[in-house]
């Protein structure tokens, strides 16, 4: 392998950064060496009600495994967002809107946030949700979306976004798995021009889960919506009927603050339960060194409020900083593929954090829809979601940024709560494609399978050896599948489920997934879950998806069919299929390849060899390994004929 180009930290950054070189590697130490006493020091960058006395409390004992930080510290995480900031940035915004067509934006000050999230706290408490309870958000990229999970925060709610793009039977199994007995929703929402039926796909999901007894509908588009009697309120009006007056509840720092559900190997998505706490202060720590955030910097992530992403860095974490945080409710593409840079022009963004896959696929469209916008006011880019792979990374770097940007190439997972690996833009030297060195508290190792801790520079299964205040809890309801997911096969050590490679410099290189976990555009997807709904179709007797390399998704979906005897395979199924699996997972779980497949490739006691699928779906027979312990040999010589990436 060549040697990666090194781009060094530019003066005027270590200059005016929070942490140069140095201070990193000071503060780096100190959190290492005691954490007891670094994270005593940097909880108080959050106000609480009640102080801690207690900082850490953590076992990763199988039989006693507990994460407690903070423990006896009480404190709302809205009003770490909001109120803090009253007395100096009341009139400062908070919110920049920026929605789907150019002319429609919108911008929110602190004081008119507290105004808009008392007020649907308020209406909250209308519809009988108190501390405690599970509320559901279903919801565009609209400000109300923020109002709501900030007003479940204050009251003691606990919020379970779902992505809008999910479709209702995904958006009736989370909110059946949480109990959940309200839900957040719009009328419709609006992306790239297009119309998205959140509320008919509530009404949808509801038929499965008769304990809801509440839904909210924020008015978006004012499309024709049905409203259920007793159960539907429209927002608005609900919102003319209180006051704007709502003391924010104390919680404990263990107290939940949400619940959001993410694919794994197996089964269905699991409800990654973070806390209040420590989630406040590692998502507002991370966000003031990674991002470099200073008072008067515009700052947008791209991201949606369904994932974690849009949860830490569009909402907990900038605006505990006070931060002025830009929501975008279009796509990168709409209506040119001009339109982020346009954005950046037009609310003079500084700050830029956004995912490979849409880099990619702006950089299919050529350098001009950049270079016709100005992007003079960009110091800083991001990227997260996904490995960067180099060629892309040049390109933000070069195209977008001028050369004058650094990029904060940031590794975190949903369970993590925020970044555990990232460059600080003034001390980390660059090498593109690498989220180079640990942020403050965080021990990342490298074991191979049998669990023995690699030294030096060498690849392997990412573990983080100690925890940090940002981690998910426990999988709501199921502690011990937190315990079996992450904790039991590396004994006393996270398990992040990726590999990775450090090199000689302690930089580490995410090589992807080591489980059946998709990233397809930077969206995780449980290979288990594309199956089963594959199976579920009345043709299909056995399905198996694997991932692929994809030039824009980064991986796409590849699934291996077999159909029930009689059933004959054709083009029609085929998009019937496709349908099928968008119906019952969402649009981002729609198979890209799909091959007939009359046998799958399976081990003498009825096992799929998923290794031999992957390899065909990546077009690379070199390596197949020994095919002769399969029960039918033969199989594997028809799926290669057969296979449909010939590219
Ligand atoms: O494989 C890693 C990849 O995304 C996974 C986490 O996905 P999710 O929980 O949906 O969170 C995404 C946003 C934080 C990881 O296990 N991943 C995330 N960021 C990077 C990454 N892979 C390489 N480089 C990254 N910067």
């Amino acid at each position: 392998m060549s040697e990666p180009q090194i781009f060094p930290v530019p003066q005027d950054w270590a200059r005016r950064a929070y942490a140069d070189e140095n201070a990193y590697r000071k503060m780096y130490e100190a959190s290492i060496d005691n954490p007891e006493g670094f994270w005593r020091e940097h909880g108080q960058r959050i106000d609480w009600i009640k102080p801690y006395t207690k900082v850490k409390n953590v076992s990763y004992d199988k039989g006693d495994l507990h994460i407690r930080w903070f423990e006896d510290g009480t404190l709302n995480a809205s009003a770490n967002c909001i109120d803090r900031h009253l007395a100096h940035r009341a009139d400062k915004v908070a919110i920049i809107w920026e929605g789907d067509e150019p002319t429609d934006d919108k911008k929110i000050t602190y004081r008119e946030l507290h105004e808009e999230v008392c007020k649907f706290a308020n209406v909250l408490k209308a519809q009988g949700i108190k501390k405690g309870d599970r509320v559901t958000i279903y919801m565009p990229m609209i400000p109300e979306a923020a109002y709501a999970m900030l007003a479940c925060a204050r009251i003691g709610a606990v919020h379970s976004v779902v992505f809008g793009g999910f479709s209702p039977d995904s958006l009736a199994g989370r909110i059946e798995d949480c109990a959940s007995n309200c839900v957040i929703t719009a009328d419709e929402g609006v992306r790239g021009g297009r119309k998205i039926p959140l509320k008919a796909n509530t009404d949808k999901a509801l038929e499965k889960c008769p304990d809801v007894k509440s839904v909210i509908v924020v008015k978006r588009t004012g499309g024709d919506v049905a409203m259920k009697d007793g159960r539907d309120v429209w927002y608005e009006e609900a919102k003319a009927k209180v006051g704007a007056d709502c003391p924010p509840e104390e919680m404990n720092a263990e107290d939940p603050l949400f619940i959001l559900y993410t694919s794994g190997s197996t089964g269905k998505p699991k409800g990654v339960m973070h806390t209040t706490g420590g989630y406040m202060v590692y998502t507002s720590m991370t966000h003031h060194y990674v991002f470099d955030y200073h008072d008067d910097d515009v700052y947008w992530c791209t991201a949606d409020v369904g994932w974690v992403t849009g949860h830490s860095y569009i909402l907990y974490g900038p605006l505990a900083n006070g931060a002025t945080t830009l929501m975008f409710e279009g796509v990168p593409t709409y209506p040119s593929p001009s339109r982020s840079w346009e954005v950046c022009d037009k609310h003079g963004v500084n700050i830029f954090y956004t995912a490979p896959t849409a880099l990619r696929a702006l950089m299919r469209e050529g350098e001009g829809p950049v270079k016709k916008t100005s992007r003079k006011s960009l110091r800083l880019l991001g990227s997260v979601g996904e490995p960067i792979n180099p060629e892309a990374w040049l390109w933000y770097y070069n195209v977008v940024g001028e050369g004058r940007c650094p990029i904060v190439d940031t590794w975190w997972q949903t369970e993590t709560g925020g970044i555990l690996i990232s460059p600080l833009p003034g001390a980390t030297a660059l090498k593109p494609g690498s989220a180079t060195l640990p942020f403050f508290g965080i021990k990342p190792v490298l074991v191979d399978n049998e669990g023995k801790e690699l030294e030096g520079a060498t690849q392997g299964n990412l573990c983080i050896a100690d925890s940090w205040p940002g981690q998910m809890r426990t999988v709501y309801g199921d502690h011990q599948r937190f315990i079996d997911t992450y904790f039991s096969q590396f004994p006393g050590k996270y398990f992040t489920g990726d590999g990775c490679r450090r090199d000689e410099d302690g930089y580490y290189w995410i090589t992807g997934r080591v489980d059946d976990v998709l990233n397809v555009s930077g969206h995780r997807m449980g290979t288990a879950e594309v199956e089963s709904a594959l199976v579920a179709h009345a043709k299909v007797a056995e399905a198996a998806v694997v991932g692929y390399p994809h030039d824009i998704k980064g991986q796409g979906i590849y699934a291996y069919v077999t159909l029930n005897v009689g059933e004959e395979p054709s083009e029609e199924l085929r998009k019937e299929l496709v349908q099928w699996v968008r119906s019952e997972i969402g649009p981002i779980a729609s198979p890209d390849l799909i091959q007939w497949a009359p046998g799958l490739p399976k081990t003498r006691s009825g096992k799929i060899m998923r290794r031999i699928l992957r390899k065909i779906a990546e077009n690379d027979f070199s390596n197949l390994g020994d095919t002769s312990t399969l029960a039918d040999p033969g199989v594997v010589n028809d799926l290669i004929d057969n296979r449909q990436n010939k590219s």
